[in-house]
């Protein structure tokens, strides 16, 4: 199937259509109301570290806003949203005492959720690590995972009722790698050995936040967020053939065995050699819990080129604003591989997007590229459902234009303009048009691309 080609698509009526933010992407209110700093406040003030120093101090003021951003995804008739809460606002030290400003904002947020007929998606943890944990080590302490799990019961004893679902983390391996081995992302380290023992205490706090919040509310559904892609190469040579089965093993497998399989990947640890991580065999066992829902985070394939200079993806489909090649069959690929691997729950596509330079002229925003990027996407993921995947939902990263991390506010991904000198929001004509492809899917009309 190539992308480009006209096809029929049809989803289940109940199928479910919604977008995704995180919390320091868009609230702003940085030090409002008793929020404590986050290892995200810490890195964007820190001279050099994000596009001219912009931080998430202000961001999309969605903490003010949120009753009218609610209207606008009313207005789109999304049916779910996916948004994440901010651990430090709601404890501002990440252990000892709870914000009770914080708590309610989130129950503020749900119920004015509910009340637009919206179900909430919600991620207890989207990178913004409470500052006070980080002076213990932060994520490279397992500690944490004991004050994550407490944050988790807590959240489900506060707000489990009224969730959709709840999701332990937002890819662990930005966190990890972004964060502890590149130095691009919170906490801005440089060390392959921190990063590994990072990804460790990630997979021990969806663990132990699992078992902790299920004895709270059995009832409620519970899963994690990772971003995969299958992982192609520039030829076929041998170099090139195993360095991408690395590449493959510690992007989407280092992740996936422990929690699928209750183990690490053989070649992921011989690779790591004496950067592997320490853990004890018994994680495993929390690691590896059931869980009722994986959410999955697709933007472009993962390329591979041993090459010297390295050999370039060739983008029949073009490049994002991002520099990140748009390449729709991989989310295909990526879901066959996954089938064919493990006994996977439910899925949940919880983000896919693309970054347009968009302008808004005259209080309009011609996006034609994201509405291309959007079907393409669609018509590979309703391919894969066809032949067996069991997919619930689909959320396009993301609502509106935020803060996307150490790009500051020069890439938009939103399916809603915000002009950050008035805060105003402006449906973008790619908004129009996710609008009326959900008002089409719900009355189970087939849909042409
Ligand atoms: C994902 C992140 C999300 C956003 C998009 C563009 O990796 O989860 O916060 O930055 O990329």
């Amino acid at each position: 199937m190539k992308p480009t080609d006209t096809q029929f698509m049809q989803f289940p009526r109940d199928f479910l259509w919604g977008a995704a933010t995180s919390a320091y992407q868009i609230e702003g209110a940085a030090d409002i109301d008793g929020r404590g700093p986050s290892i995200w406040d810490t890195f964007s003030r820190t001279p050099g570290k994000t596009r001219n120093g912009e931080t998430g101090d202000i961001a999309c003021e969605h903490y003010f806003r949120y009753e009218n951003d609610i209207k606008l995804m009313s207005d789109l008739g999304l049916s779910g949203y996916r948004f994440s809460l901010s651990w430090s606002r709601v404890q501002p030290d990440g252990k000892g005492t709870w914000n009770e400003k914080g708590w309610d904002f989130y129950d503020r947020l749900v119920d004015e959720l509910l009340e637009h007929g919206i179900r909430p998606f919600a991620t207890l943890f989207h990178w913004d690590l409470p500052q006070t944990l980080q002076q213990e080590g932060g994520l490279t302490n397992r500690v944490v995972a004991d004050y994550f799990a407490n944050y988790a019961a807590q959240a489900v004893h506060r707000l489990g009722d009224r969730l959709a679902s709840l999701a332990t983390l937002n890819e662990p391996w930005c966190s990890a790698v972004l964060g502890h081995e590149q130095g691009k992302f919170a906490p801005g380290l440089r060390d392959t050995k921190l990063a590994y023992q990072a990804a460790h205490t990630l997979l021990l706090m969806h663990g132990k936040a699992i078992q902790a919040m299920r004895g709270t509310l059995a009832s409620l559904p519970l899963g994690i967020v990772l971003n995969q892609a299958p992982i192609h190469t520039a030829t076929n040579s041998e170099a090139d053939r195993q360095q991408a089965a690395i590449d493959y093993a510690l992007f989407v497998q280092w992740y996936m065995d422990p929690i699928f399989n209750g183990c690490y990947p053989t070649l992921g640890l011989e690779t790591l050699g004496k950067n592997a991580p320490h853990y004890n065999e018994n994680d495993f066992g929390l690691i590896s819990q059931p869980i009722d829902f994986l959410g999955i985070n697709y933007y472009t394939r993962g390329w591979t080129s041993t090459s010297k200079p390295p050999i370039q993806p060739p983008a029949p489909y073009g490049v994002n604003d991002m520099g990140w090649e748009t390449y729709p069959e991989g989310l295909t690929e990526l879901l066959f591989e996954l089938q064919a691997k493990y006994k996977l729950p439910p899925i949940y596509i919880t983000e896919n997007g693309m970054a347009v330079a968009d302008q808004c002229i005259d209080g309009r925003v011609t996006d034609t590229p994201r509405i291309n990027f959007v079907q393409h996407h669609l018509q590979a993921l309703n391919h894969a459902m066809q032949r067996g995947l069991d997919v619930r939902g689909y959320f396009y990263w993301s609502l509106f234009d935020n803060y996307e991390w150490d790009s500051g506010y020069d890439k938009r991904f939103g399916l809603i303009h915000v002009d950050y000198t008035t805060q105003q929001r402006t449906l973008k004509d790619s908004a129009l048009w996710y609008r009326d492809f959900i008002a089409k899917a719900r009355l189970g009309i087939p849909l042409e691309t």
